[in-house]
C-alpha cells in the first residue's frame, strides 16, 4: 500500500544484510574497504577512531560514551589494519589502542560520510488524491498488535497522516490508543481537549465557523508534534468536513513557482502569539518553512489566526505579507486538500509540523460536533517508529526522519 522511499537503500540494507569483508587498505588519512559482493567505500581515519565502541571508548547507542572528539588527534593513523578470523576489521592505532569493527557497520557507513543527503528519509507528498493511499488501521489492531502499530507509524512517516477506526467513544480510549504512539503532552489546555461547538468559545475550534487549514499552536517554541482527533459526535450532512493539506507539497510548489517567496518564509522569522489575559501569553519567532542541512523541507508552522504584528523594515514586512498571502492562497486550493467527513469512532492522526488541518463551517443548530484531541511530541512518535523498525524493518530504523518545525 505504501511507497518506501529512502535515498540510502543500498547502504541501509547493508545494516540488515549479511556481508563480509574482502579487503581493507590503509591509505593514511583514510581507509578503503571492499566487500565480497563487489561494493567498496572509504572512511576517514579520524571518523573511524571516534567510532570505536570498545569498553574504554564507550557506546554511542545508549549514550554511555567516554571518548570525545577532542580526544581524537587530527592526524589519527593506524599502524596495522587486518581482517580477523571472525571477519571483523581489527585496527591498531598509533598510540597502541585497538579497535574492532563489524563488516556490517563498515558497509553501512562507507561512502556515506560527508554526504548530508545520504541517510535522509524522503516523505511521500500528496494532494487531494490522498484518499486512495491513506493508511487506515483498526483500533483493536494498533492497541494489541505491535506490527499493526508499526505499519501505522510507517504511514505517519510517509504521509504525515493516518486514520484509526473503531475507536470507542470514551476518554480512556483516546488516551489508550494515543499512548501507544508515545507520551501524551500535557499543555495549558490539559491532556485531552474536548472540542465542542459552544457559544462562549475560548478558541476558534469551539465555534461553528470555517477554519482554513493551519498547524496548531505555532506560538510555542516546540509546537505539538502529532495530533489525534477522535470523533465522538459529528453532524453528518450539516458541514464540518475536515480539510487536510500536505504542507511539504505546498512548500515545494512555492519553491518551484515563487522561489523568492519560498525563500522569505524559510529565512525570515515570523512571530506567532496567543494570549488569554492573566492566564497565558505565548510568543515565538520562527520560520514558517523549516529546512534541514541539505535544504529539504523538514517542517511547517502556520496559523493565520496566531500571526502577531510583525517587526522589520517596511520592504521586509510587505514582502513577508505577500509570502504569507501566497501560502494562504495555496493551502486554500481544493486541488491540494484531502477532504473527509469524520465519522464517530474514527481518529485522524497527523503530523502537526507537516500537515495543516481545517474544516468547513457547520450548522450548530442541526448537530453537536464533538471532537476529542490530544497531542504527542514528535520525537516520542519517531522513537516508537525506530524501536519497532528494529524488529519489523531493520533497514529503515536509522534513516534521519524530517525533524519538524525547528526554530
Ligand atoms: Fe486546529
Amino acid at each position: 500500500m505504501l511507497d518506501m522511499q529512502t535515498q540510502s537503500v543500498p547502504a541501509d540494507q547493508a545494516l540488515a544484510m549479511p556481508c563480509s569483508l574482502r579487503s581493507v587498505r590503509n591509505e593514511g588519512t583514510r581507509i578503503e574497504v571492499e566487500f565480497d559482493d563487489g561494493s567498496a567505500g572509504q572512511l576517514s581515519m579520524r571518523w573511524l577512531r571516534l567510532a570505536c565502541e570498545c569498553e574504554t571508548c564507550g557506546d554511542t547507542a545508549s549514550g554511555k560514551r567516554w571518548l570525545t572528539p577532542a580526544d581524537v588527534p587530527a592526524d589519527a593513523r593506524a599502524t596495522s589494519i587486518e581482517i580477523s578470523s571472525g571477519g571483523k576489521m581489527d585496527v591498531v592505532w598509533q598510540d597502541g589502542h585497538v579497535s574492532r569493527f563489524a563488516a556490517s557497520f563498515l558497509a553501512a557507513h562507507a561512502g556515506r560520510v560527508g554526504d548530508p543527503g545520504a541517510e535522509r528519509f524522503r516523505p511521500v507528498l500528496w494532494s487531494s488524491n490522498l484518499a486512495g493511499r491513506l493508511g487506515c488501521f483498526a483500533f483493536d489492531a494498533v492497541v494489541e498488535d505491535d506490527e499493526a502499530l508499526f505499519q501505522s507509524l510507517r504511514a505517519l512517516r510517509d504521509h504525515g497522516i493516518a486514520m484509526l477506526t473503531g475507536v470507542p467513544a470514551e476518554p480512556e480510549a483516546t488516551l489508550r490508543v494515543a499512548g501507544r504512539y508515545g507520551p501524551v503532552r500535557e499543555t495549558s489546555y490539559g491532556k485531552v481537549f474536548d472540542l465542542i461547538s459552544r457559544p462562549d468559545a475560548r478558541v476558534a475550534g469551539e465555534t461553528a465557523r470555517a477554519q482554513i487549514p493551519h498547524t496548531d499552536e505555532p506560538f510555542r517554541y516546540s509546537p505539538p508534534g502529532f495530533i489525534f482527533f477522535h470523533a465522538i459526535r459529528t453532524g453528518a450532512g450539516s458541514g464540518g468536513t475536515s480539510l487536510m493539506v500536505d504542507g511539504f507539497q505546498v512548500a515545494e510548489r512555492m519553491r518551484r513557482d515563487t522561489p523568492h517567496l519560498f525563500d522569505l518564509l524559510a529565512r525570515h522569522g515570523v512571530t506567532f502569539h496567543r494570549e488569554h489575559a492573566g492566564d497565558v501569553f505565548f510568543s515565538a519567532e520562527a520560520h514558517v518553512i523549516s529546512l534541514d542541512a541539505s535544504g529539504a523541507v523538514t517542517g511547517i508552522r502556520y496559523n493565520d489566526r496566531c500571526l502577531a504584528p510583525q517587526a522589520g523594515s517596511i520592504e521586509e514586512i510587505d514582502g513577508l505579507i505577500e509570502a504569507l498571502a501566497e501560502l494562504t492562497r495555496l493551502i486554500c486550493n481544493p486541488a491540494d486538500q484531502f477532504q473527509h467527513q469524520l465519522q464517530p469512532g474514527e481518529v485522524l492522526v497527523f503530523d502537526n509540523q507537516r500537515v495543516l488541518h481545517g474544516r468547513t463551517a457547520f450548522d450548530p443548530t442541526r448537530a453537536v460536533r464533538h471532537l476529542r484531541s490530544c497531542n504527542l511530541d514528535r520525537d516520542g512518535v519517531h522513537s516508537a517508529f525506530r524501536t519497532l523498525a528494529r524488529r519489523f524493518a531493520p533497514q529503515e530504523a536509522e534513516a534521519v526522519l524530517y525533524q519538524g518545525a525547528i526554530l
